[in-house]
């Protein structure tokens, strides 16, 4: 028997999944940005300032950026004067960003095309690596926290933006019932796809819970992991370090 993988909650085979991830952002990936705003009510600005702000991005430093999509972690970064690489799987969601970057003057970007779960650049290459709302996607998630590890400098930060689940009574379930019923509408109406908006919602429900993926970046090499909750674990930055 193969192994199979969540794709939202369906179990389907590795290499299914990653088709089907790729076809998702490829199909929202122009109208991606104004879709975080439409389901987050904009949030998604404020949990990526923050985001951002435990990174602490230095002049100098080498910064990965990884299923960095349409750019939204990197322009942030980049004002710091850290050389930032965006990587992404899908080259229609970097296509967006280089245009975004364009049209907005940045130009010290470095934009690749990368699998995060084989990295194309050697060991201890980099100060820091950033995944946001990027790792629920991927296949094999214990490989890629290999890899992020592998390609860290000793004394490197592995720092995560992602949904997970919120602890807050009630919240729960207004959040579920909001996101199973109002998400996929929403994204029937502006992007004219339910279907990826309805994956990227069970793909949430799918994900580990906080302990849990907090011990598997542990597993993967690193050390002194930490959770921050927002919104009582709605969403969640982990980060770690390697020594
Ligand atoms: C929800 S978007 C997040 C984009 C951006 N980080 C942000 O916060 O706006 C998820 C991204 O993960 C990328 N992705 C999915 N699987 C990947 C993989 N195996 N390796 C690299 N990127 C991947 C997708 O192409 C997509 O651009």
């Amino acid at each position: 028997m193969t192994d199979t993988v969540s794709f939202g909650y369906e179990d389907v085979s590795p290499e299914e999944k990653t088709r089907r991830v790729g076809g998702v952002f490829a199909s929202v990936a122009s109208k991606y940005d104004v879709m975080n705003d439409a389901m987050s009510g904009g949030l998604h600005r404020v949990w990526k300032d923050v985001f951002v702000r435990r990174v602490k991005p230095r002049a100098g430093e080498a910064i990965l950026d990884m299923a960095g999509g349409t750019g939204d972690i990197a322009f942030r970064m980049e004002k710091s004067g850290a050389a930032i690489t965006v990587a992404d799987i899908n080259p229609a969601m970097l296509e967006v960003g280089i245009e975004r970057a364009a049209k907005r003057g940045i130009d010290g970007l470095v934009w690749s095309e990368a699998n995060a779960e084989t990295l194309q650049w050697p060991d201890r290459f980099f100060d820091a690596y950033t995944i946001a709302f990027g790792i629920r996607n991927v296949t094999d998630i214990p490989k890629a926290l290999r890899e992020a590890h592998r390609v860290l400098k000793r004394g490197g930060r592995f720092f995560c933006l992602e949904f997970s689940t919120t602890l807050w009574p009630g919240f729960g379930d207004v959040y579920d019932a909001y996101s199973h019923h109002v998400v996929p509408k929403v994204g029937q109406a502006i992007a004219g796809d339910a279907e990826s908006y309805r994956y990227l919602i069970e793909s949430i429900r799918r994900f580990p819970n906080m302990e849990r993926f907090k011990e598997m970046i542990g597993e993967a090499g690193f050390v002194q992991t930490k959770v921050e909750p927002m919104l009582g674990g709605l969403v969640a930055i982990h980060c770690g370090w390697k020594i």
